[in-house]
């Protein structure tokens, strides 16, 4: 990080004065001579980056790359989170039209809570990049994200090669957070694979519900739930994340079934990762952040160069088909956690046992 006129101690308590600072590392602006990119005007670049969520470990793993990223690349990136809290994420987003950054990176709360936030920054000339989850009816200009039908089909599609044959399939669905687009596509992904076997009577939804704010707790309420109305005698548990199925796994260690039920996660968090060792969770879905964040700083700082890249991949968010890059996901279980996450630098080996 670099260090301008500001000490770093100074500038964290202006951010935190201004009420949206979310820790390191935001930088701050340099105001010595222009040494990194420079913007059409010439001045440095500065990135404005609106998360919603510290909550699950992925999202500092975001932050850190995009703003090391953007670092390199002499970018600078003042990074805010609005702790699942739609107003505070608007007034995070209207405080960094205000500070003129040039670009706005946001991974939404609430993908249709923020249009006028998205208007807002058009009315001031700003670019918007979507990061991992999609903006709705709103003038973007880049989504970037993964496969997230993908992640849905293939954590369904693990399932069912696993399941019992014989008889009708127990299954329990924990989906994410409504208010994320992304919740619906892992759903749809999901659907794809399990309504033709639901139909056809080889696959039975014991019980199924939505985590409110991906929060784990409310995830073991569904759990549980779900136990209640059918018992233990459960094969597998899809939940949406590896927060909501940690909380899942909880209300399974609290009957005594843990390990005896497949679960299944996403974003092959360390806790999640161990938990495949031990045998409570089955199979997780490597996100490979790195790229997609380094990708976003990349394109931001391309764009407020007035060098948009271009992008043939399109996806509708109500208002427009928005230019999409979608990276790949890849299942991980227990067979290639080594050659995926530890091979990756994602987790240390160590660090699994
Ligand atoms: C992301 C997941 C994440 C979840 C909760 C989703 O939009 O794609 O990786 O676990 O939000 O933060």
């Amino acid at each position: 990080m670099k260090s301008g006129n500001l000490s770093h101690r100074s500038f964290i308590a202006l951010l935190l004065a201004a009420g949206a600072a979310v820790g390191l590392p935001a930088c701050n602006k340099s105001s010595g001579p222009d040494q990194g990119a420079g913007s059409s005007s010439g001045k440095k670049i500065l990135i404005g980056l609106s998360l919603d969520t510290l909550k699950e470990e992925r999202w500092q793993r975001d932050r850190d790359t995009l703003v090391a990223e953007a670092e390199k690349l002499g970018a600078e990136v003042v990074a805010q989170s609005a702790n699942s809290d739609d107003t505070r994420q608007m007034r995070d987003i209207e405080s960094l039209i205000t500070r003129g950054v040039d670009v706005l990176i946001i991974v939404p709360h609430n993908g249709d809570a923020l249009t006028r936030a998205v208007k807002s920054a058009n009315d001031a000339d700003i670019p918007v990049i979507s990061y991992d989850r999609l903006i709705m009816n709103a003038d973007i200009n880049y989504y970037l994200t993964f496969d997230n039908r993908k992640v849905g089909e293939t954590q369904a599609a693990y399932a069912v090669e696993r399941l019992p044959k014989d008889r009708p399939a127990r299954i329990v669905r924990i989906y994410g957070a409504p208010t994320d687009n992304n919740a619906k596509l892992f759903k749809e992904g999901q659907d794809a694979v399990l309504n033709p076997l639901i139909k056809e009577g080889k696959i039975e939804v014991l019980h199924e519900d939505w985590a409110l704010d991906w929060k784990p707790e409310n995830a073991k309420k569904i759990m549980n739930a779900a136990i209640t109305k059918a018992g233990t005698s459960i094969d597998a548990v899809i939940a949406g994340n590896d927060g909501t199925a940690g909380g899942a796994i909880q209300a399974l260690i609290e009957e005594g079934v843990a390990g005896k039920v497949m679960v299944i996660g996403q974003d092959a968090e360390l806790t999640a990762c161990q938990r495949i060792v031990r045998g409570t969770q089955s199979m997780t879905i490597y996100k490979p952040i790195k790229d997609l964040a380094k990708r976003a700083a990349r394109i931001a700082v391309d764009i407020a160069k007035k060098n948009p890249p271009t992008v043939t991949e399109h996806l509708s968010n109500g208002f427009k088909e928005v230019p999409t890059i979608l990276e790949k996901v890849i299942a991980v279980d227990k067979d290639n956690l080594t050659q995926t996450v530890v091979a990756d630098g994602f987790h240390k080996a160590e660090d699994l046992k």
